[in-house]
């Protein structure tokens, strides 16, 4: 895993969306994981920026959103294809043909996570997943206590998920309490991921996730079995690891800072 510390939320997203271009401009047709949730939307706004420089185009991009809700129409305000749209796919130019998102018209919830496995897989497979980080350690809606290997499926959410994510809804608003997860085993095929954490109310689910055992008890830190992972974590999200130092000196050591290139230090003597 690789751990970058940054000062801010703000050097935390640009960090993020440096990654996420260079993704799409070595590999035009990139198949890329999003998220939703408060954490990648500065990320996004970057984005939709170098999009309007005309420093990146998403034409040819195609992209599988990690999970929705069940129970909201798609243009439900706080369905997660509404948010998708309003924060990202209708400034930039991507094909909404390519855009795609594990809902489930007809109710029939094994078939409809099989086939958005299926639709994964003949896209030739996620080359980056976006990834935020929940207070409990889920990612996605995979909550506590889900299989390590699990693929797309629906999921009960957590009070604890259902009650974080009540700023989003009006107090007379239905908030949903079930989901479509991408699985934790789904997000691992990933070539690779990218998880952006900032604030200090997700310092402990980050040592969990980084520094804690391997345990459905935080699906996160299934993370650490991923073999090219980034994290990008603010200082105040970072406060409690143990090996800090140990990992901004290990970042020292990169010459490019969003690129996987090391540049190792030469004692000239
Ligand atoms: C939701 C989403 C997750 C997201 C998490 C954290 O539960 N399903 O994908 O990572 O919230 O959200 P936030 O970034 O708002 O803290």
């Amino acid at each position: 895993m690789r751990i970058v510390i940054l000062p801010t939320e703000l050097e935390v997203s640009r960090f993020a969306a440096d990654i996420i271009s260079d993704v799409i401009k070595k590999k035009s047709r990139s198949v890329l994981g999003f998220a939703t949730g408060s954490s990648p939307l500065a990320t996004y706004e970057i984005l939709i920026e170098k999009y309007r420089k005309g420093e990146l185009s998403f034409k040819h991009v195609s992209t599988f959103n990690l999970d929705e809700y069940v129970g909201l129409k798609h243009n439900h305000s706080q369905s997660y294809r509404y948010f998708m749209n309003e924060h990202l796919f209708q400034h930039i130019d991507i094909d909404i043909q390519n855009i795609n998102f594990p809902e489930c018209i007809n109710n029939d919830f094994k078939e409809c996570s099989a086939n958005y496995e299926s639709l994964i897989t003949k896209q030739g497979g996620i080359d980056l997943q976006l990834l935020g980080l929940g207070n409990n350690g889920h990612i996605g809606f995979n909550e506590p206590t889900s299989s390590l290997s699990s693929k797309t499926r629906i999921k009960t959410l957590t009070k604890k998920t259902i009650e974080s994510n009540s700023r989003f809804f009006d107090p007379s608003e239905f908030q949903p309490s079930l989901a479509i997860t991408m699985g934790i085993g789904t997000i691992l095929q990933s070539k690779k991921i990218l998880l952006i954490v900032t604030g200090d109310n997700k310092k402990k689910a980050v040592v969990d996730m980084i520094e804690g055992p391997i345990s459905a008890f935080c699906p996160a830190s299934a993370l650490q079995l991923h073999n090219n992972t980034v994290v990008v974590v603010d200082e105040a999200a970072a406060a409690n690891l143990q090996l800090s130092e140990y990992y901004v000196h290990s970042e020292s050591m990169h010459l490019n800072s969003t690129s996987d290139r090391i540049a190792p230090k030469i004692n000239a003597n």
